[in-house]
């Protein structure tokens, strides 16, 4: 058993963010990171776009920016929270610059503003196309100074510890040892990121599988909004499964075009923002046209574009196309739709809470109302920023108590069992990733939604089994909480009626 104050389950910006403020306020509490993979790996290090944030007042307006999200969130947003992210936005943006996070500028000293889809005005402030991997690298330093913080990697959460309602921790694996600790904690903050791998297609790193959203719903949490997927348009096309490269919203903001194989600017047909329409409206209109022609992908043309400036803005796009071949100054760049960001999550209130007791949840975890039926561009990176700002605000106020656990919290039990086919694990995988791209994907229909209902609780039940009568590992764990988020994504998704944002069913 390890005993904490804190427990902050992931190192994105949500975890870390939260950990090094609170670790200020209390330095003789004890804050525990556990993470399941290296520390910096998450869906933090790999945005490119930036944050958006109001940074120039005479140009842009809180209201546009709240205006703008609202829009894009197609009327399922909570206002309350959009007016109070946005207008947080620049004491955010200051914190991360003190902790020594850069970002780029004009030659006037200016933040030098991309533009994304859904945004009326240039508001996102980036460094490169890397700004998720500076803010993370500018974080970790943060937090590897902080003597009341110990990060662990390879560390899994499998489970949360509750009784009547209140979280006391959670059960983790250590992967190096196969041992299962109990963390006892005062407080608990989920920061476990996104779900991408359930889909298989995605633009996510292979850590994102729906783990705190799983565990959190295990527990009784209250779960809002799964069936708000949001599909990235533009992931480099390549025609394995896995992990895709994202090629920036920003790239449109700069002035790309998209075309068609034969050459068409087909977004001016469904909406009159064209290429810098909302992310779901692109998504949905490449997903129609490629339906219509049969093709695999559609392209982004950057062939009209200033180079020079174009590779100062984006160096890691330009260079990755270059390796495979792509000669952005002459080649158009094939792209397509993949899974990139999940919009609901765990439900919480203003300050973070979730509806148990000491549990919280941050991130893209989390569902607090900013995003609605769609997320705006660059909002997420600030969600979990102000976030992390209000769980920590919330939290330095309050005192400990001493624990209310009735009884000893008990070790997993750990009697030797038989290790699981690892190829049984990948095979079961690559079908649940293939049924929710098929059954749950950017256009879903009434009758294949309760096919995969039947079939993902069909899987639930098998899985179940397995893991009662099989060693517990990472893999089998992912697979157990992926079949659990699909289950939510597709039961959600058959209980909502009606089309909005990210979300349509014929
Ligand atoms: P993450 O950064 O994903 O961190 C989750 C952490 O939890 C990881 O450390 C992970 O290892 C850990 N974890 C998960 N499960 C467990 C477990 N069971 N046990 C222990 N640890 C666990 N948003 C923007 O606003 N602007 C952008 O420009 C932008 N670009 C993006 C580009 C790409 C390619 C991607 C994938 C996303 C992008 N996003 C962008 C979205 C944004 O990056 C993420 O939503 C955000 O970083 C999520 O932060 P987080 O801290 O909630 O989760
Ligand atoms: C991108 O750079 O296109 C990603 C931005 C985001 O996910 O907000």
């Amino acid at each position: 058993m390890i005993a904490t104050n804190y427990l902050i389950v992931g190192s994105g910006v949500a975890g870390l963010t939260f950990a090094i403020k609170i670790a200020e306020r209390f330095p003789d509490r004890k804050i525990t990171i556990i993470t399941k993979s290296n520390e910096d790996e998450s869906n933090t290090k790999y945005a490119q776009g930036g944050i958006a944030i109001v940074t120039d007042e005479t140009e842009d307006s809180y209201q546009k920016h709240i205006d703008d999200t609202l829009i894009c969130g197609d009327g399922l947003c909570d206002v309350d929270v959009v007016k109070m992210v946005v207008t947080e936005g620049p004491k955010r943006l200051k914190e991360l610059i003190a902790w020594g996070a850069k970002f780029d500028k004009t030659v006037k000293g200016n933040f030098d503003l991309g533009k994304e889809g859904g945004h009326s005005r240039n508001r996102v402030v980036h460094h490169k196309d890397q700004t998720g991997y500076e803010i993370e690298r500018a974080i970790l330093e943060q937090v590897h100074q902080k003597e009341n913080i110990t990060v662990l990697n390879h560390y899994f959460a499998l489970d949360l510890i509750t009784q009547n309602n209140h979280c006391f921790g959670a059960y983790a694996l250590h992967e190096k040892t196969n041992e299962i600790i109990p963390f006892q904690s005062d407080f608990t903050v989920l920061a476990t990121g996104g779900i991408g791998h359930l889909y298989g297609h995605t633009t996510n790193p292979v850590i994102a599988t729906g783990d705190g959203i799983a565990m959190a719903f295990r527990a009784n949490a209250a779960i809002k909004d799964m069936e708000f997927i949001q599909f990235h348009p533009t992931a480099l096309y390549d025609a394995s499964a896995g992990s895709k490269f994202l090629i920036s919203e920003a790239v449109r903001g700069f002035g790309a075009y998209m075309r068609t194989q034969k050459g068409l600017r087909f977004m001016i047909n469904y909406d009159e923002r064209g290429e810098l329409a909302s992310r779901d409206i692109v998504s949905q209109s490449i997903d129609l046209e490629l339906k219509k022609s049969g093709d695999d992908c559609v392209y982004l043309d950057c062939t009209h574009l200033d180079l020079d400036a174009f590779i100062k803005h984006f160096p890691m796009i330009y260079e990755r196309c270059k390796s495979i071949g792509i000669d952005i100054a002459k080649d158009w760049i094939p792209v397509v739709p993949a899974q990139h960001y999940l919009c609901g999550g765990i439900t919480v209130d203003k300050n973070g809470k979730t509806s148990i007791e000491n549990l919280f949840a941050c991130g893209e975890c989390s569902r607090t109302g900013l995003h609605g039926a769609n997320r705006l561009a660059s909002n997420s990176l600030l969600e979990a920023l102000v976030y992390s700002e209000k769980i920590y605000d919330y939290l330095a106020d309050v005192s400990i108590e001493k624990s209310q656990f009735n009884g000893i919290i008990s070790n997993w039990e750990s009697a030797e069992k038989p290790k699981i086919s690892p190829d049984y694990l990948a095979k079961m995988k690559v079908q649940l990733q293939l049924l929710m791209r098929q059954n749950a994907g950017i256009v879903r229909n009434e009758l294949d939604l309760p096919k995969a209902k039947e079939q993902l609780l069909h899987w639930k039940n098998e899985m179940e089994e397995v893991s009662k009568t099989h060693q517990i590992s990472v893999a089998l764990y992912e697979l157990l909480n992926m079949i659990t988020i699909g289950n939510l994504i597709v039961q959600q998704s058959i209980d909502r009626k009606d089309n909005r944002g990210g979300f349509m069913k014929v």
